[in-house]
């Protein structure tokens, strides 16, 4: 937000992959909101990945930098992909995602999980596990093992190397997330289980002990319960509906972020938020982004699905922008589009035809027109 006024700055990043191509479909709704709810937003592109690389050397140029640091929220769309090999592995180091993420102190990362009726018959699981899907995960982004200290690939005396990283989490990290989840979880069901790997890894002994002691001290309320993360992958698949918040660190909530995709069809269907911490004056920075990556296979091909970075938008609306009413109508326009048919290749029904990227955007708008009237 610039001082004195209550404009909104939103980057616009499509990045690599598949991200261009979803993001745009993003952009047109978020442009549908900002034109039909005149709402005070500035959309600013900015160049990010190869395509960036081959135009400046730099995987993020400073210009790039300067909208993100001037950014209310950041539209991002997806890193990675095998072409990409052509950035040095140095030039790709210093400006990875997970460096951006990082630089904004993005430490709590919210993937809901929610399935859609019209979407059951295209699911991998029954219908019966698949009602009343509707679970949040906050997963800690901004410490763990993604960036313990020490790392690294050695040689040893003898010739052969050993790769090593570490896990550690302070109280202060622990306690700022699980203060997230438990204030989320005072908004939803009142209902929180906590993940972790305490019967072998000291992180996790120390991850429930605080989380325990939060609980007696701030939320009694919450129905509070624990559980080791090898159960946690089976549960989200076999009895995903037990779920309303699920809390957990940054790489268990990597793995089961992508294994609770299964429930809600496809993992071209989740968007995410990524929050940093609340300043002085009230801002909090924030990245909305699919949950899904570059998919380079399918890069440029018009087929991916745009959901996951459409929802991305009700997220945006909903904890940057202070719409929900738009938020909830942009995700019962998606509901919309799907149980009128609108499909993508990664949801279509076995036989069916899929709509392409953008045909699923036109779906979408469709239903916000029909929605809005
Ligand atoms: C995710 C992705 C990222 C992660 C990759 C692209 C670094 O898998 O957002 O889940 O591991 O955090
Ligand atoms: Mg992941």
């Amino acid at each position: 937000m610039s001082a004195g006024s209550n404009q909104m700055n939103v980057a616009v990043i499509g990045g690599e992959g598949i991200g261009p191509e979803v993001t745009t479909q993003a952009r047109r709704v978020l442009s549908w909101f900002i034109a039909k709810r005149s709402l005070p937003v500035d959309l600013t592109e900015a160049a990010y990945g190869l395509e960036a690389y081959r135009a400046t050397g730099e995987v993020l140029p400073p210009e790039s930098r300067k909208v993100i640091d001037a950014a209310d929220a950041i539209l991002f769309g997806a890193t990675g992909g095998a072409e990409t090999k052509e950035v040095p592995i140095e030039a790709r180091k210093k400006n990875t995602l997970l460096k951006i993420r990082k630089s904004l102190d993005l430490f709590a990362n919210v993937r809901p999980i929610v399935t859609q009726p019209g979407l059951y018959e295209a699911a991998p699981l029954k219908a019966r596990v698949l009602e009343g899907v509707d679970f949040v995960i906050v997963r800690e982004l901004s410490s763990g093992i993604y960036f313990g200290e020490p790392r690294g690939i050695e040689t040893l005396p003898d010739g052969s190397r050993r790769g090593f990283n570490t896990t550690s989490y302070t109280t202060a990290e622990i306690r700022r997330v699980a203060r997230f989840a438990f204030e989320l979880a005072r908004t939803r069901r009142g209902k929180l289980c906590s993940v972790d790997k305490a019967n072998v890894m000291e992180t996790g002994v120390l991850w429930r002990e605080e989380v325990v002691a939060m609980h007696a001290a701030e939320f009694p309320e919450i129905e509070l319960t624990h559980m080791h993360v090898d159960n946690a992958a089976m549960q989200v698949v076999y009895r995903p509906s037990q779920f309303d918040v699920m809390l957990t660190d940054n790489i268990f909530g990597d793995i089961l972020s992508d294994a609770a995709a299964v429930a809600a069809g496809s993992l071209g269907m989740l968007p995410s938020a990524s929050l940093g911490p609340v300043d002085a004056t009230g801002r909090r920075q924030a990245i909305y982004e699919p949950v899904h990556g570059s998919a380079p296979d399918i890069a440029g091909m018009g087929i991916a699905n745009p959901i996951g970075s459409i929802l991305s938008v009700a997220m945006l609306l909903r904890m940057t922008l202070g719409q929900p009413e738009d938020a909830t109508l942009l995700e019962r326009a998606v509901s919309d589009a799907l149980a009128g048919g609108a499909r993508t290749a990664d949801i279509v029904e076995p036989g069916a035809k899929p709509m392409s990227t953008s045909g699923m955007g036109d779906a979408i708008l469709d239903a916000l027109e029909r929605l809005a009237h």
